[in-house]
């Protein structure tokens, strides 16, 4: 595809900028990876460029459907932005009473979940800031999964919440905090976006029966992939009406910038007037609308996409798992193997895409320390050309690489090498 070439020949002016007083530099010089790993690029950009490089497999963005370019779904935009323009520029708590294109698509994503009611909200990132600060007070119990996505955090900080962290996907200790603490919010992602393990939904469910709290699950990285019409997990394991909230990003299978909230009619008529996001910023613009209206139409009549995207995870992981490679945790769509230190991640990285293979680095923050990995995100355009030639690098990995991460050759290996 002809990318869009940036101009990156503008002259820049002699600008200045006032000295960092001592507190912002301190937080400045020890925030930067940069200087922290002595390596001059940021840990997560590499030196390897994928740009260009037609035969290069890449592995790196969510569009699991392979939908981002479709130019059905681009003309589907440009109709509606050179017909009508941007159209309303402004916070949707002013216009929630019409019944235009945004509360059309909000019933269309309703039906989609088996949900009473959606919410468009601006992104992912925002639909899980605001609705843990619209359902959450001051010292409230949000108990939340260690690897649950960042923006799920910084909610609980929003809403000056009680975070009450339990280990990843780990129901006994969740069941333990919650005895000890008390009701609360049971915040977690359907499926995560650094190892690709999918929650066990079905036991908070009777946990938060149980123990009468309320369920948040994040199904970013899962709607458009799993269940019927691409509703999620939630609608996968048919336990949609069990779940109080869901929030989804638009960024991932659907390819675009917006994000959705899920619940009752109540409360989702609450958050459309008090949650923060949703009064203190501009909406998404119709014509962003008529794109996610397009990507639904193509993701229900397509359905390969989906079986496609299955399949090449199925058949990448298993021939992983017969190398060797510990990846039998990552149920779904995404495969990650964890390197541990920063170096050797960019050394695993770095191997992989000088034979055409490109991942994405994950590095604390985004991990635990020592716990850096390589992600790649597989996609429904993969064919199974591109996976036997990932899976012929990582088998020549093997050979090359001394890192934990890469199985140790047996005898028999080394033996048949010599054969
Ligand atoms: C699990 C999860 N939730 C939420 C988000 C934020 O979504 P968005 O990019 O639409 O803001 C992301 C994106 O990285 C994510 O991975």
């Amino acid at each position: 595809m002809q990318q869009h070439k940036a101009n990156c020949n503008h002259v820049s002016r002699n600008c200045k900028s006032p000295e960092n007083p001592a507190f912002v530099k301190e937080i400045v010089d020890t925030g930067f990876l940069l200087d922290k790993d002595q390596h001059h690029s940021h840990i997560v950009l590499g030196d390897i460029r994928v740009d260009g490089d037609e035969a290069a497999i890449k592995m790196q963005s969510n569009d699991y459907l392979s939908i981002a370019s479709d130019k059905r779904i681009a003309a589907a935009k440009a109709e509606i932005l050179l017909e009508q323009g941007h159209g309303d520029a402004m916070s949707r708590v002013f216009t929630h009473d019409r019944e235009d294109v945004y509360k059309s698509f909000e019933k269309r994503m309703a039906s989609i979940l088996g949900a009473e009611d959606a919410v468009l909200c601006m992104s992912g990132y925002n639909a899980n800031t605001g609705i843990i600060q619209a359902f959450a007070k001051q010292g409230t119990n949000v108990y939340i999964d260690i690897k649950a996505h960042a923006s799920l955090w910084e909610g609980i900080a929003c809403a000056r919440a009680r975070a009450r962290p339990f280990r990843h996907n780990n129901i006994d200790d969740l069941h333990r905090k919650i005895k000890r603490y008390g009701p609360g919010l049971i915040v977690v992602d359907a499926l995560y976006s650094t190892n690709g393990k999918i929650c066990p939904l079905e036991k908070l469910v009777e946990i938060a029966e149980d123990y009468a709290c309320a369920i948040i699950l994040d199904e970013t990285h899962s709607f458009g992939c799993h269940g019927n019409l691409g509703g999620g997990i939630a609608v996968e394991m048919g336990i949609e009406d069990k779940i109080h909230f869901r929030t989804i990003g638009l960024s991932k299978a659907i390819a675009a910038r917006g994000g959705v909230v899920a619940g009752s009619k109540r409360n989702m008529e609450f958050f459309r007037y008090e949650a923060f996001p949703m009064i203190f910023s501009t909406s998404v613009l119709a014509y962003e609308i008529a794109g996610f209206e397009k990507t639904l139409d193509i993701i229900n009549s397509e359905t390969w996409r989906r079986e496609k995207l299955h399949e090449n995870h199925a058949y990448l992981r298993d021939g992983l798992l017969s190398l060797g490679y510990d990846v039998g945790e990552c149920d779904s769509q995404i495969i990650a193997i964890i390197a541990g230190s920063n170096p050797d991640t960019i050394i695993l990285r770095d191997y992989l895409a000088s034979n055409g293979i490109f991942g994405s680095v994950f590095a604390p923050p985004a991990t635990a320390e020592g716990a850096a990995l390589v992600r790649f995100t597989i996609n429904a355009d993969l064919n199974r050309q591109d996976l036997d030639k990932v899976l012929g690098v990582f088998a020549k990995a093997r050979y090359e690489l001394d890192l934990d991460c890469v199985p140790r050759l047996c005898a028999f290996d080394l033996f048949q090498a010599a054969e």
